[in-house]
């Protein structure tokens, strides 16, 4: 008794008392003068920040070393204390950065971003850190014709993106950021810095897909770069209903899956105030694609396969790859050293929801869903929807955590973003996506309902501890995020962390066999 140190104290001395030298700005204190800009630098979803229910980290560590990282999981061990890893901010519903009550520690890896690309070999070793901006950015300008195959928004961290899975424009070419991913050096729940061949192909396996936070933390990434043409074509056509826009996406649905693997037109749709319109609303459809090859390879290709859409010449553009990484990111026109600012573009809240869709919906349905989308007036749901199909169909459901392949026609995700932090409008919008959510039920695979962990959805349920947790979460989101991988996950959870220090709101439950 008489002990009245803190658990903070205690992980700061543990934390010094490793590295002397270590210079004393990389932690900061709750409370301190330097916390509030630390913890805050990069988070993207404002609605976790300010939500009374939420607890915030006790401390916020920024590792310059690799044995700093292997420290602060020592050190949250002894101060009891779990540690949490942060690299873009970008999660869902952060979890990176606040927890539904235990007290935490982040380790956040933004001074571990260095970025080193052998063009000749095409891989680049990239600190997990880093952003998908500045992979970008570094693949870019080290080779006019290599690129790399992830997500669209360049704020995006690697860290967390890579180990969920990750897809752009680029998947049906050469699938997930995830299936490019060659090796990888991660601190274990040990704190012992393992590679690629010291971890073993399950753990590796896992880190493919099975998010990251479940199984340690991932200090760098190699990757695989792959091969783009010296012009690429890109393209934006939006219809409303009065253009057409029903019957043109569900011909959509038919082709998009179908296209030439260098083809990836995804769809946008969402409803807008139309005078012209019956009942003053409509809908718009945008067709937004990039094409790996050039106008003059496009044109009879759109020709061929989807005509309906009666793309033009003049709705073309061809750039180089890198240029269409700001195309996508709405930086048209803009220097590429735009992808190198981190900070988050909206001080926003935003809440989404994902599905798999199998079967190609009817007619009548789109027309019940627009119908659902133009009476929620004032809600700003917007649901973007990437075909699957090329190579997506030909890699097997087990060949990385990442199980989404054939026999899914394209991904929806529904997204909400908001300014307002009053509680009152926030549960509002979160009851509108709920009730979508809900409605499109029918519409979308079943047994299990799938659905994306990198657009992280916590209304799926939330991981429990003990006997049952396994069976709980298959039933649930483990199921539907993970779908057959589910249960490897958790054995290979139970043989790296078996007394599940690694956890989270939705992290993987450690799957033990009994001899
Ligand atoms: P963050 O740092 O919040 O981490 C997310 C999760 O991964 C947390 O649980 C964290 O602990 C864990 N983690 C992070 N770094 C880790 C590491 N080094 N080792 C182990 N675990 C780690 N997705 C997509 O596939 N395609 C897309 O185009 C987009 N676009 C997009 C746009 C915007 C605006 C947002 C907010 C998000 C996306 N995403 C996306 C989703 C994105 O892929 C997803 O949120 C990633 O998990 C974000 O990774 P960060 O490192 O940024 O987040």
């Amino acid at each position: 008794g008489g002990d009245t140190t803190t658990p903070q104290e205690t992980f700061v001395k543990c934390f010094f008392d490793h590295h002397p030298d270590a210079p004393t700005n990389i932690i900061s204190v709750k409370n301190s003068a330097s916390y509030d800009a630390v913890y805050r630098s990069n988070i993207q979803n404002i609605r976790l920040l300010v939500s009374s229910s939420t607890t915030k980290p006790l401390i916020v560590v920024t590792p310059t070393t690799e044995s700093h990282v292997q420290t602060s999981v020592t050190c949250g061990r002894v101060a009891g204390l779990g540690v949490r890893v942060r690299c873009g901010g970008h999660d869902y519903e952060g979890m990176s950065y606040v927890s539904d009550g235990p007290q935490f520690v982040i380790v956040d890896l933004v001074n571990l971003r260095s970025i080193a690309v052998d063009v000749k070999r095409g891989t680049a070793w990239v600190g997990a850190g880093a952003t998908l901006g500045e992979v970008y950015y570094n693949v870019g300008k080290a080779s006019p014709t290599a690129g790399f195959p992830a997500g669209l928004c360049p704020t995006v961290g690697v860290g967390g993106h890579i180990t969920g899975g990750g897809f752009g424009t680029m998947l049906r070419k050469y699938g997930t950021a995830a299936d490019n991913m060659v090796d990888a050096r991660v601190v274990d729940a040990q704190g012992r810095l393992l590679d690629r061949k010291s971890m073993g192909e399950d753990l590796f396996w896992a880190l493919r897909g099975g998010g990251g936070a479940s199984f340690g933390i991932v200090i760098a990434f190699k990757l695989k770069l792959v091969s783009v043409p010296p012009k690429v074509t890109v393209f934006s056509v939006s219809k409303t209903l009065s253009q057409n826009a029903t019957a043109l996406l569900h011909r959509w649905q038919y082709v998009a899956e179908k296209f030439d693997d260098n083809l990836f037109v995804r769809t946008i749709a969402q409803a807008f105030n139309d005078g012209a319109a019956p009942g003053g609303r409509s809908i718009q459809v945008l067709f937004n694609s990039l094409f790996l090859g050039t106008r003059q390879q496009l044109l009879p290709l759109m020709q061929r396969s989807f005509p309906e859409l009666g793309l033009q010449d003049s709705d073309c553009t061809e750039m180089t790859w890198l240029e269409s990484v700001l195309y996508f990111a709405g930086y048209s026109g803009r220097a590429p050293e735009v992808l190198l600012d981190r900070r988050p573009e909206f001080n926003s809240s935003f809440k989404a929801k994902s599905d798999f869709v199998r079967e190609p919906i009817s007619v009548a349905g789109w027309e019940s869903i627009w119908a659902f989308l133009m009476a929620a007036r004032g809600e700003p749901l917007v649901m973007i929807m990437d075909p699957f199909g090329g190579v997506m169909g030909r890699i097997s459901e087990t060949s990385i955590a990442f199980p989404h392949r054939k026999g899914n026609l394209f991904n929806i995700q529904y997204f909400m973003r908001w300014f307002e932090t009053d509680s009152a409008v926030t549960q509002g919008h979160l009851d509108w996506i709920r009730r979508m959510h809900g409605f499109m039920a029918p519409y979308v695979s079943k047994n299990p309902r799938a659905a994306y962990v990198n657009y992280k959805d916590i209304d799926l349920g939330r991981s429990t501890e003990g006997p049952g947790a396994f069976t709980a979460a298959s039933r649930s989101w483990g199921g539907q995020y993970f779908l057959g991988n589910f249960k490897r996950l958790a054995s290979v959870k139970g043989r790296v962390d078996r007394d599940n220090f690694f956890k989270n709101e939705q992290s993987i439950p450690p799957l033990v066999w009994s001899s």
